[in-house]
């Protein structure tokens, strides 16, 4: 039996982290780090995770190897080792903003990424790859066909509008789940797919609602807009996030499978606004407002199939992820060392 919600790897792993700087990437770098006896690579062209402070005492600390490089270059692999245990793939340019913004260049990058990644696997040894997918896949199933939620694995993927830009980050996402669940069956590597729900925490960047909702109270916005208030969404704590996809590499029996990893601690958007309010010590009005077009009114993931299979059990309630994470982008702000946009 494993021991319930710790992954049980043993030492001596050769472990790749591709896009291992950015938000998710250096959490799961930090817990190998501190609780693995495995050596080590971050590969990532820093265009979003930096080399900040964080970084560079992880990497020094630990003794990790950066790779610098993008991933939209084939050349780019020729700096790897030959042969990995485990890869992580974490790599995207990810965000509604990009999407909206600059689709072309999601579709361009995040498929020459993901392609790039396989083409390299078919000439290396690799035993296993974890990809990390998006809940964005199935919101146009629930929005479209009303499907259920708490939304399980097994869910129909469905893009509602393909011309619409926001959704290009879902299309590449869809590419990476096909792409990698079918090379490793022909190739003979492992592959397993996590699909993340609304991770945050310390060091996410500030294209996320967490981090814009600090700025926005810092300047005392008021009326304060609630944009999307009656929406929901189910919270997922980085630490908890780190240990369902570590648990999701690790365990025995999840090659070729799919899990969602969040919380099914599901609340409003018009909550998290007050509650991030409270602890800004605001006293301005609220406004409700309507939200991005695209943004699925209802999100939670059933996260039944990592509780069973992986023994995963998120910890962390969301006002006290919410405290932990509004404090630190208040000290990040404050500290004048601003790295990220
Ligand atoms: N954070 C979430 O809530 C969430 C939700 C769903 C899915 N995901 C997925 O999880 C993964 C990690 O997310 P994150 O929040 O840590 O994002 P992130 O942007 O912080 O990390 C992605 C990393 O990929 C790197 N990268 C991007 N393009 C690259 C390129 N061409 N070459 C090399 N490196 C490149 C970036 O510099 C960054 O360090 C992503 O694939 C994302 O799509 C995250």
């Amino acid at each position: 039996m494993q021991n319930q919600n710790t992954p049980s790897g043993v030492g001596g792993k050769n472990v790749l982290l591709l896009g291992g700087a950015g938000f998710i990437g250096y959490n799961i770098t930090k817990y190998l780090a501190e609780n693995r006896n495995y050596t080590l690579t971050i590969a990532d062209n820093f265009a979003r995770g930096k080399q900040d402070d964080y970084f560079k005492e992880l990497v020094e600390k630990h003794n990790i190897k950066v790779v610098a490089g993008d991933f939209t270059d084939p050349a780019t692999f020729n700096q790897l080792d030959e042969a990995y245990d485990q890869v992580y793939m974490l790599a995207s340019v990810v965000g509604v903003d990009n999407a909206n913004s600059i689709p072309h260049e999601i579709i361009r990058i995040n498929t020459a990424l993901i392609f790039n990644t396989l083409e390299w696997i078919r000439r290396s040894k690799v035993g296993k790859v974890l990809f990390t997918s998006t809940s964005e896949c199935y919101a146009g199933t629930i929005e479209a066909f009303g499907y259920t939620t708490p939304t399980p694995e097994e869910v129909p993927l469905c893009i509602q509008d393909i011309g619409h830009p926001r959704f290009t980050y879902a299309v590449t996402k869809m590419l990476g789940e096909s792409g990698f669940l079918n090379y490793a069956r022909i190739l003979g590597f492992e592959a397993t797919i996590v699909r993340y729900h609304n991770v945050y925490g310390p060091r996410m960047g500030f294209k996320h609602v967490i981090p814009h909702l600090v700025v926005r109270y810092r300047k005392n916005e008021d009326p304060f807009k609630v944009y999307g208030h009656d929406q929901t969404r189910a919270f997922c704590y980085i630490d908890d996030a780190v240990m369902g996809t570590v648990l999701a590499m690790e365990q025995p029996g999840t090659n070729g499978e799919i899990f969602h990893i969040g919380t099914q601690d599901e609340i409003s958007i018009g909550d998290l606004i007050h509650y991030a309010g409270e602890l800004m010590n605001y006293k301005g009005t609220f406004e409700n407002a309507p939200t991005y077009p695209g943004s699925v009114s209802r999100r939670c993931p059933d996260i039944t199939k990592a509780r069973t299979q992986l023994g995963f059990e998120p910890k962390v309630m969301w006002k006290e992820g919410l405290k932990i994470t509004v404090d630190w982008y208040n000290e990040y702000l404050e500290s004048g060392k601003l790295v990220y946009e």
